[in-house]
């Protein structure tokens, strides 16, 4: 491998395994998506009455759609990266697109951007999140849902006492996507960091479930047998392993948008 891999090069390396990944899972991702699924239900409930205005709407990172199900809201454009989980996705139109690249034109000016689980694995979790707020229409809503860095304190307390690296995608701090939304001109109707335990048997189970999910991708190095069964020894059995998701619903500058 060339040792003067670029940090752009580093990045579509990232979404290559990224869309690899989510590709290979794609048929079983509905049935291991329940978290998503919930937090989709979630949210169509508080997004029950947004005043929308006009304008293109999107759900980014779409996936098979779970998001867009469950919001009231009709017509959402289905962007992700990923053909193979599009090709699930029973909502129409859809479009295959890089997000690391920002958003298409077509959306400047959005009356509902929608993402659930997806804005993690962008390069910069953060900007992109200002460039979405940016890109909503005068009281335009915004709807997310995203895994912050509290997640997963059981694989960082496993990696750190088996001395390896942990491998987990790290994931942005909730207070600095509050931050960055709230520059680009968000006001929070409603924002929750949650926090949900999946019962799993171990590490073993844990990583596996991922796997499944179509969410094992990471820019680190996977570990080797040996360092990988270090890790599974010094991860408790029968614990549950911890998500933290930040919800965030809410509307550009709107002298009319109060709320629903
Ligand atoms: C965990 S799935 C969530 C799918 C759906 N939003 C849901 O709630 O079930 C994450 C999604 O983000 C998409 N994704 C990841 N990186 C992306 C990128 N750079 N551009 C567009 N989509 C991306 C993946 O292909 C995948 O569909």
């Amino acid at each position: 491998m060339n040792s003067l891999l670029s940090a752009t090069d580093s990045r579509s390396a990232l979404s290559d395994q990224v869309r690899r990944q989510f590709g290979r899972g794609a048929a079983g991702y509905e049935a291991q998506a329940l978290l998503q699924r919930a937090v989709a239900c979630r949210l169509g409930r508080l997004c029950r009455d947004l005043p929308l205005p006009a304008g293109p709407r999107a759900d980014l990172g779409a996936g098979s759609g779970l998001l867009s199900r469950a919001l009231p809201a009709q017509g959402l454009l289905q962007l992700d990266l990923c053909p193979e989980l599009l090709q699930h996705n029973p909502q129409q139109p859809t479009l295959v697109w890089d997000l690391n690249d920002g958003l298409p034109s077509a959306l400047q000016g959005a009356a509902l951007l929608a993402s659930g689980f997806a804005l993690q694995w962008l390069d910069d979790p953060a900007g992109q999140l200002g460039h979405w707020c940016r890109s909503l229409a005068p009281g335009g809503w915004l709807v997310l849902a995203v895994p912050t860095a509290g997640s997963f304190p059981q694989w960082h307390q496993a990696a750190a006492a088996a001395g390896v690296a942990c491998t987990a995608l790290e994931l942005p701090p909730a207070d600095r996507l509050l931050q960055a939304a709230a520059r680009a001109g968000l006001h929070p109707y409603h924002s929750r960091v949650l926090r949900f335990s999946r019962p799993h048997q171990g590490g073993l189970a844990a990583l596996r479930h991922l796997r499944r999910l179509g969410a094992g991708a990471s820019p680190q190095p996977p570990l080797g047998a040996s360092e990988l069964r270090r890790l599974l020894a010094n991860w408790p059995q029968k614990t549950s392993l911890t998500w933290e998701v930040l919800v965030l619903v809410g509307h550009r500058d709107h002298p009319a948008a109060s709320g629903p």
